[in-house]
């Protein structure tokens, strides 16, 4: 009988903090269409798996009546979990207490999750849900969040971070999330930006709703800071849950293998007819990577954003690929400075934690144009040509059609290092395309021509015969093989096998200095 009274004590207490800001403003919560805190993380992790930590925490602020306003657990549901069996760090924030706002206490329950996350070698992932820096709280809350950001920067490249946005996510707090390695925004409930319409309204006089300003859509397809947007939370966990499939727990482990029931000698004869015989007639590269990989399924990463380079993860075999490809689809696959960025963000992810890369190649060149130029295509197309240069995961090409330039260079060609590349006959493999280069070397000739149009066909017949195929780099070593499209797959995952056990390192140095 003795000690019942403190079990029942207990009790009470975790019922208490269970409950965070009251019944009346889970309701609310629940009316704005959102789930609570702790309903998200029964959600996301593995049923009964969740192991709170920090559940009795509360603030230390004592101005603007605080003293008086402490709630256990101080906003914020942070401890462990399983998802698939697998061990994942996480923290909630409850907007229910508070409005999610983050001080002292809740931004050390943060900071201890993400450091046993790094010890550990197991991903972190946050939901945010908040009011950002608790007013009250002053430079407490500014140092909270400056200790988070140190982290998330400490804890990149080394384990995975996943930073879902399912709330307010404003001014200095988005940081965080941009530092982590992926952002999924819900549509709808979420918004993200620096400052919000009030503030630009006041300073450029602007009008704009919040929801144009940083919603999901927006994030999604402009300014790419959002990799995944879901249409509601299930499918926000949904999409976690996978992307989690896909990468190993930490920087020193392989991806997990998951043996398929696709055959791996399964041969796809559409693959043939696929790349139209008209070189200026566009497909969809998609098209190809489904037809390819394991049971046709694919994640794409950043699919409204900068469409003209496809990125994202699947199976070839039992192993976890990052697939980056060229879309002819959109503006002929040309590299743009979004597309640079995206591609390159990508294959730096997959480079660190060893997930081998693929690679399907229909690439004109990089986009031409003012704008580019003026926005500095330069400096932008250089991170992607970096990050494949970096890279020392097993790397291989499949060139499908146009190699053109310097984007042949880019797209993880032998030379930067690629351990494969395979081409299919219908690639072409120059400096320029035809029409093009015959308008440059010719010039002269086509000037003076009687007839330069018959003239001009006949050089870019001559022009593609000689150079438009992947023979010549065939002949030099720079193309390993020339193979039938419909044995793309069986090659890729032969490859794979052989590039199972590759090791490859940069030089030492504190780090490189990618041009940012
Ligand atoms: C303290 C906050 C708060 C904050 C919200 N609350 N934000 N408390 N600090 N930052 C409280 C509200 O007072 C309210 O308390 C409860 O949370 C719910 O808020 P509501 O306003 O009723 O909710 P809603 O109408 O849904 O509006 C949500 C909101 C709005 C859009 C987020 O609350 C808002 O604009 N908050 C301020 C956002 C902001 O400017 N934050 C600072 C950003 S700068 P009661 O008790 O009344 O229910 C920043 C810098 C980070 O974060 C720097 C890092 C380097």
């Amino acid at each position: 009988m003795g000690i019942k009274k403190y079990i029942e004590e207990l009790r009470q207490k975790r019922e208490e903090a269970k409950l965070g800001g009251g019944p009346k403003r889970i309701d609310v919560q629940h009316a704005k269409g959102k789930l609570t805190a702790r309903e998200r993380l029964e959600k996301l992790l593995d049923e009964g798996s969740f192991r709170e930590l920090d559940m009795f925490v509360t603030h230390r602020a004592t101005k603007f009546g605080m003293a008086e306003r402490k709630i256990l657990g101080d906003g914020v549901v942070t401890g462990y979990g399983t998802i698939d069996g697998r061990l994942v760090f996480v923290f909630a924030q409850d907007f229910t207490v508070f409005g999610g706002s983050l001080g002292e206490a809740h931004a050390a329950k943060i900071c201890k999750v993400m450091d046993l996350a790094m010890k550990n070698g197991a991903p972190v992932i946050g939901l945010n849900d908040s009011g950002g820096a608790r007013i009250q709280e002053g430079v407490m809350s500014l140092a909270g969040y400056a200790e988070i950001f140190l982290r998330n920067t400490l804890a990149s490249g080394l384990i995975p971070q996943i930073s879902a946005i399912m709330g307010p996510c404003a001014g200095g707090a988005v940081y965080s999330p941009a530092i982590m390695d992926f952002i999924i925004m819900v549509k709808g409930i979420s918004h993200m930006f620096i400052t919000g319409p009030e503030v630009i309204k006041a300073v450029t006089r602007e009008e704009v709703t919040f929801e144009e300003l940083g919603g999901a859509n927006v994030h999604a397809s402009k300014s790419g800071v959002a990799h995944f947007m879901a249409d509601n939370e299930d499918e926000c966990f949904r999409i976690i849950r996978s992307l989690l499939s896909y990468i190993p727990q930490n920087n020193m482990e392989d991806p997990p293998f998951v043996p398929t029931e696709d055959d791996p000698n399964r041969q796809d004869l559409e693959l043939d007819e696929i790349v139209p015989e008209s070189p200026t007639r566009p497909y969809d590269i998609k098209e190809v990577i489904r037809r390819v990989v394991d049971n046709g399924e694919f994640l794409e990463v950043h699919t409204n954003y900068a469409p003209n380079i496809v990125v994202g993860f699947a199976r070839l075999g039992g192993f976890s690929v990052g697939i980056v490809a060229n879309q002819p689809k959109v503006l002929a696959g040309a590299i743009d400075i979004d597309a640079s960025v995206k591609g390159a963000r990508f294959v730096r992810f997959c480079d660190a934690f060893n997930i081998p890369l693929v690679v399907f190649e229909d690439v004109p060149g990089y986009l031409p144009g003012v704008a580019q130029e003026h926005g500095g295509i330069i400096r932008n197309g250089a991170k992607l040509l970096y990050a494949f240069c970096e890279a020392t995961v097993p790397r291989i090409t499949v060139i499908t059609r146009k190699a053109y330039g310097g984007a042949y260079c880019v797209m993880n060609s032998r030379h930067i290092r690629g351990d494969l590349v395979l081409a299919w006959p219908t690639a072409e493999i120059a400096v320029m395309g035809p029409e093009g280069a015959v308008n440059i070397i010719f010039r002269r000739e086509l000037a003076q021509a009687e007839d330069p149009e018959a003239l001009r066909e006949k050089l870019v017949r001559d022009y593609r015969a000689e150079f438009a195929n992947p023979y010549v780099a065939a002949s030099r070593g720079f193309v390993d093989n020339i193979i039938e499209p419909h044995e793309t797959r069986p090659r890729l995952i032969e490859a794979l096998r052989m590039l199972q056990n590759k090791r490859d390192a940069n030089p030492p140095k504190k780090h490189g200095n990618i041009p940012l």
